[in-house]
């Protein structure tokens, strides 16, 4: 009998297969069907800072507007928390969410500056969320910030957040810092319980025709499983927060993947829109396989078995082993010996 019990900022979660932020999870019949298929927690679409601030400018306009024209108006103005915009639907899935399965409910809030919105997180909990995630997806496009002024916003963001709510706080983060390692170990001294490591950036594209440039999402592929893959076989060993894997999971060879590294959860969006919320149940019949076949009998057992510190060759997760593979690549493809692709 395996056992994949895991936990994840201080959740018990039946298995360490998660539904990242995304389509399925903002809709109530996928949220189902990804129950069924046995996930152990979802992680709800973001709400986003620039769909809180919006909301907060025309709510504050209205609340200005009436102001002046009655000299009693605000004793017939609706609530803040009962006006119905795009945040009320969001409370409304977390509870409806809630009410439908018993997984924990992640919510998840996307933005990188410390501001107003922020207050927002309060209601999120109030509305029955088990965690919050909290999405630092910023391009910094500013050349007159240097990249230490934006880590220690975002840090000092985390921190307000952590000492804000009563909930456990993950942090999703891009790996373009320039030491991730620091970034993340003030992550978790910001109050953070956990790290997602990766978001997944959305590159532009242009169109030819119009001469604009027009957003592009593209689903992500296994080979993009290295690089939480590498962080992770790094950051475990002097994180004691929760880490979870997040980009290139497609297969339970995948997920297996990044618990060897130290992984204490993997996440799914691109694997889902492929193949369906039913992914689920095969990617965990994999990993038990896998597992049975390798003489593993709990998830606990194989968290970290290959992390960098575990490890007989650490430097294998840094630059030491670039040379070697550049090296046997070169005289592979010197020799004529056809390079196929490699299917990880
Ligand atoms: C269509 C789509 C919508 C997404 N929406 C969100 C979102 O609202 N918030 C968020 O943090 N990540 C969002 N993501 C990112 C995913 O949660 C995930 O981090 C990313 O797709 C990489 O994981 P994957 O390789 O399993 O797809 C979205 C991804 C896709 C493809």
């Amino acid at each position: 009998m395996i056992d994949l019990h895991t936990e994840y900022l201080g959740l018990s979660l039946r298995s360490p297969l998660v539904a990242s932020a995304g389509p399925f999870t903002g809709d109530l019949d996928k949220i189902r069907e990804l129950n069924e298929a046995g996930v152990a927690a979802i992680v709800l679409p973001s709400l986003f800072e620039e769909q809180i601030e919006h909301e907060t400018a025309e709510i504050d306009r209205l609340y200005t507007t009436h102001e002046n024209s009655f000299g009693e108006a605000t004793s017939f103005m609706p609530e803040l928390d009962h006006y119905n915009t795009g945040t009320d639907a969001y409370l409304a899935l977390i509870e409806s969410a809630r009410g439908i399965v018993d997984i924990p409910v992640i919510a998840s809030l996307n933005g990188a500056n410390i501001g107003g919105w922020l207050r927002y997180a309060r209601l999120l909990e109030d509305a029955g969320a088990d965690a919050l995630e909290l999405n630092l997806y910023s391009v910094a496009a500013d050349p007159a910030i240097p990249g230490q002024d934006i880590e220690a916003e975002q840090l000092e963001l985390v921190s307000l957040l952590t000492g804000d709510v009563g909930l456990p706080v993950a942090v999703k983060i891009s790996p373009f810092y320039t030491s991730v390692a620091s970034f993340a170990l003030g992550l978790q001294d910001a109050g953070a319980s956990g790290i997602v490591l990766f978001n997944r950036f959305y590159a532009p594209d242009l169109d030819l025709e119009r001469l604009d440039v027009k957003p592009k999402i593209s689903l992500s592929r296994p080979a993009e499983l290295g690089l939480p893959l590498r962080w992770i076989g790094i950051l475990r060993e002097f994180l004691d927060l929760s880490l979870a894997g997040s980009t290139g999971v497609h297969s339970g060879r995948d997920a297996v993947k990044l618990l060897l590294a130290g992984a204490d959860v993997t996440m799914m969006t691109s694997a889902l829109l492929f193949n369906g919320a039913s992914h689920v149940a095969q990617i965990e019949q994999e990993l038990e396989e896998w597992m049975l076949q390798h003489d593993y009998r709990s998830v606990s057992q194989l968290r970290g078995a290959v992390s960098r510190d575990a490890t007989a060759d650490p430097a294998a997760y840094e630059r030491a082993n670039y040379i070697g593979n550049l090296t046997s690549y070169s005289s592979r493809f010197i020799a004529g010996q056809p390079i196929r692709l490699q299917s990880r």
